[in-house]
């Protein structure tokens, strides 16, 4: 199954696609993960990635449409994948076509989901996670911790740089402007499946998974 989700910063598709990989036996493509690494590894292109993530902008589309085209091709995407954070403008997502035809291949659901924006800026100012094994926790959501170590490794919780409240909000802007179009383009090429993100997330999964009759 080749599969797209779709939302603002914080409603919960890391979390939905890591239940996914799961269920289906296919890879989670995260571009903002893929980003993170590279600017951890200070690459080239984390180098040049770091002040647009920083400042809650997208990354130029030439770049993450290149990660994305190298990351499809391996072997381990030819059943199936879940792409999360990607495409997040309509440039990408034409881009995305295209690569995905020249290998006789197409997406077959895109699941949007949605929360109100009281929850997203709730969801983002509260989530730490292990800058070690990457485990994700939450202030107040489960697994939740304020401060301190991760469970499974004992690395350190750290907030992520761009879940600042400043930069949060900027987040929010930038995907209303460049990415919430890509409703109205999946809608029209009848592949939108929307889901409601508010509810645990056991609930939502069950219902992203009703959505495309898996
Ligand atoms: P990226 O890493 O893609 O971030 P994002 O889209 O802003 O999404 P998040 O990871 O913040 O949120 P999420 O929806 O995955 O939510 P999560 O499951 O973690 O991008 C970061 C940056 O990289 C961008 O700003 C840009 O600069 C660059 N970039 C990446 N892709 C790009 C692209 N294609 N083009 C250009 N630039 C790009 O959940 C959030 C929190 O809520 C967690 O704590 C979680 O535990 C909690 N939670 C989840 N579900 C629930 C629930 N049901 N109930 C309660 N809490 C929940
Ligand atoms: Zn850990």
């Amino acid at each position: 199954m080749n599969l797209i989700l779709l939302g603002p910063p914080g409603v919960g598709k890391g979390t939905q696609a890591k239940l996914l990989i799961d269920r289906f036996g296919i890879p989670q493509i995260s571009t903002g993960d893929i980003l993170r690494a590279a600017v951890k590894e200070l690459t080239p292109m984390g180098a040049k990635a770091k002040g647009f993530m920083d400042s809650g902008a997208l990354v130029p589309d030439e770049v993450v449409i290149g990660i994305v085209e190298e990351r499809l091709a391996q072997a381990d995407c030819q059943k199936g994948f879940i792409l999360d954070g990607f495409p997040r403008t309509v440039p990408q997502a034409d881009a995305l076509g295209q690569v995905l035809s020249g290998m006789g291949k197409s997406i077959d659901h895109v699941v949007s989901l949605s929360v109100d924006k009281a929850e997203l800026l709730k969801r983002l100012t509260g989530r730490r996670a292990c800058a070690n094994c990457g485990a994700g926790y939450h202030v107040d959501f489960a697994p939740s911790k304020v401060a301190g170590v991760c469970d499974a490794c004992s690395g350190q919780l750290v907030q992520r740089e761009d879940d600042k409240e400043e930069t949060i909000l900027n987040r929010l802007a930038v995907y209303e402007a460049q990415t919430a179009p890509l409703i109205a383009y999946y809608q029209a090429a009848g592949l939108l499946r929307s889901v409601d993100g508010l509810g645990t997330v056991e609930g939502v999964q069950a219902d992203i998974l009703a959505a495309v009759q898996a």
